[in-house]
């Protein structure tokens, strides 16, 4: 990979596509910082592991996305541990169906947070001509249907990604994944067989992604260095 200093601060990486980003970076050399909310069993595990394959590789970092404080603090002590970051990815999300009273919530992780985050992170990563990549969803462009808040927290990440793009260039690159549907949603965004069909239907493959989609989404956008302010487009042929 291009980058020199391979440390890395995922979001949400105790489980699923951040899990599966963080280990795949991790395989490559890269040290990481693994951030989580809830997910402390499976990431705790997770950390022991990266250490065990090589010690002081990974550390872990608790924050409320939605808690500016939280990012704030999120931020020191990622840098106290490596002020040498490379590489932020913005990963977690809340994925719930429309709710007035989830609407702030969601609007904060979803947006707001990848933004304080990308800003606290700037020096380090224009230190490092280090790069960005937001987690977007192809429901930033197309909407779906009871989840009208979540497209337009991922439609505006996808303006975000430009225009912070524009804003730290030339020193750091800023880039999104439109992604299509990857893994199954879970809780109360589970459905049904039937649903499920329907979105195997809206891929021209007729198949999920799986993880693997996005991990090399992610090794090409962190190693192609002529790449910013772009949407790498890894969707199953939903937006064709
Ligand atoms: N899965 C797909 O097929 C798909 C499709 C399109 C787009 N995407 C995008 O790809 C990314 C990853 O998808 P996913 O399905 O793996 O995500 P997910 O399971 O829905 O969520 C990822 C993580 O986000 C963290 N999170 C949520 N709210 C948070 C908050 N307030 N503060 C801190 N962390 C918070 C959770 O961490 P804890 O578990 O530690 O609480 C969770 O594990 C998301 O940005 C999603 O929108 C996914």
């Amino acid at each position: 990979l291009q980058i020199s200093q391979k440390t890395a601060l995922i979001t949400g990486a105790g489980r699923r596509i951040g899990h599966a980003v963080a280990k795949a970076l991790h395989d490559k050399g890269f040290d990481i910082a693994l951030h989580y909310l809830s997910s402390a069993k499976e990431i705790r595990h997770e950390c022991d592991r990266m250490n065990e394959v090589r010690p002081d590789s990974a550390k872990i970092f608790q924050a409320d996305l939605v808690d500016k404080d939280a990012l704030k603090a999120l931020s020191q002590h990622v840098l106290a541990w490596r002020p040498n970051l490379g590489v932020l990815i913005n990963n977690a999300a809340c994925f719930k169906p429309d709710d007035d009273v989830i609407g702030d919530s969601l609007f904060h992780t979803n947006v707001r947070a990848p933004y304080l985050l990308s800003h606290l992170m700037q020096t380090a990563l224009s230190e490092q001509k280090g790069c960005i990549i937001n987690l977007a969803d192809v429901h930033g462009e197309i909407p779906l249907k009871g989840y009208d808040l979540y497209c337009m927290s991922k439609a505006a990440l996808l303006m975000q990604t430009k225009s912070l793009a524009r804003t730290f260039a030339p020193d750091i690159r800023v880039n999104s994944i439109l992604t299509g549907p990857i893994l199954w949603p879970e809780g109360e965004s589970t459905l049904s067989e039937r649903e499920k069909k329907e979105v195997l239907a809206s891929t021209l493959l007729n198949q999920l992604g799986g993880t693997d989609a996005i991990i090399k989404a992610v090794l090409y956008l962190i190693d192609n260095d002529f790449v910013t302010g772009s949407k790498c487009v890894v969707d199953g042929g939903v937006s064709c």
